[in-house]
């Protein structure tokens, strides 16, 4: 859950792209917390629905999940034009929904098409495909969410990387193309964050994860859900209402890093 934040979403309409799940349902929370009505949409039918009625419990018809595949445009259509129907407008967009099937740089062209159709081009057409819903709104924002991997080079990941580092120029572009609509678009790019991926490599230790996570996040942890949480809420509030096209690192420090892991060096020297 997001900490007690300040952002009030009463009235505004949010659609989560892979919302049913670790950081996209915590995103889908905080939204729904702060007042937004909030659409899920998801391949994973059974923890969408479950979250759209724990959230429908708290508050009444405030909350429904889309059965939607990103990497498949008449689904994007299918879930665009139900949330046109029950609202006419959308205030918030999160692009969220992720595979992270990666072979490396040897990887399978069937390998890299399945994380580009599912990474980059769906949310692409996602944003595409709900861009008159957004000009609806009097305030729209869009969230992107790309990833530290996409910004230094790692051994072993090909496909996942090259889909987060386009996300960033892709947000450029959408943001300088859509700003004469009054669209704002960013990205946010988390390091490691206790998400359900996090917590398969940690075999669920978040002590090992921050333990681990302390050499590489300068702030000693590993992030919180929240933490992204509470920058998405930010990014689509008025408050960051002259902010757009900028990638917000939310990685406790870890893109400040460089190779020389913040020693001086006399470290290395004597080292
Ligand atoms: N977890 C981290 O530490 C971390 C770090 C940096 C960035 N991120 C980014 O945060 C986002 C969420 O990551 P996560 O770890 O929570 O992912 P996750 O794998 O736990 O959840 C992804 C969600 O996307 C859904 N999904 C998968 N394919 C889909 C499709 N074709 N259409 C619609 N939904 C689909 C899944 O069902 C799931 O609910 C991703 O964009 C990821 O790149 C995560």
């Amino acid at each position: 859950m997001a900490r007690d934040v300040r952002f009030d979403y009463g009235g505004r309409v949010a659609l989560v792209t892979g919302g049913a799940t670790s950081l996209g349902a915590a995103i889908a929370q905080a939204l729904h917390g702060a007042g937004a009505q909030v659409c899920i949409a998801d391949v994973d039918a059974a923890s969408g629905q479950a979250l759209a009625d724990s959230l429908n419990r708290a508050r009444p018809r405030s909350a429904w999940f889309e059965a939607t595949d990103v990497s498949d445009d008449a689904s994007i259509a299918r879930c665009i034009e139900a949330l046109g129907s029950r609202h006419a407008r959308l205030d918030v967009l999160v692009n969220n929904a992720v595979v992270y099937d990666d072979g490396g740089i040897g990887s399978a062209r069937q390998t890299w098409l399945k994380g580009l159709g599912v990474n980059l081009v769906g949310g692409a057409q996602v944003l595409a495909q709900a861009l008159e819903l957004l000009a609806a709104s009097p305030s729209p924002a869009v969230v992107n969410l790309s990833s530290v991997a996409g910004k230094f080079g790692q051994r072993g990941r090909a496909v996942y990387p090259a889909c987060k580092a386009a996300i960033l120029q892709l947000t450029r572009n959408q943001a300088v193309e859509l700003a004469p609509r009054n669209i704002r678009v960013n990205a946010i790019t988390p390091a490691w964050t206790w998400s359900a991926a996090l917590a398969r490599q940690a075999a669920g230790s978040r002590e090992r994860a921050d333990a681990i996570g302390a050499r590489l996040h300068p702030l000693g942890r590993v992030g919180d859900l929240a933490d992204v949480a509470d920058a998405v809420l930010f990014l689509c509030s008025d408050a960051a209402a002259f902010i757009t096209g900028v990638d917000l690192p939310v990685d406790g420090g870890f893109s400040a890093l460089g190779p020389d892991q913040g020693h001086p060096p006399a470290h290395w020297w004597s080292a």
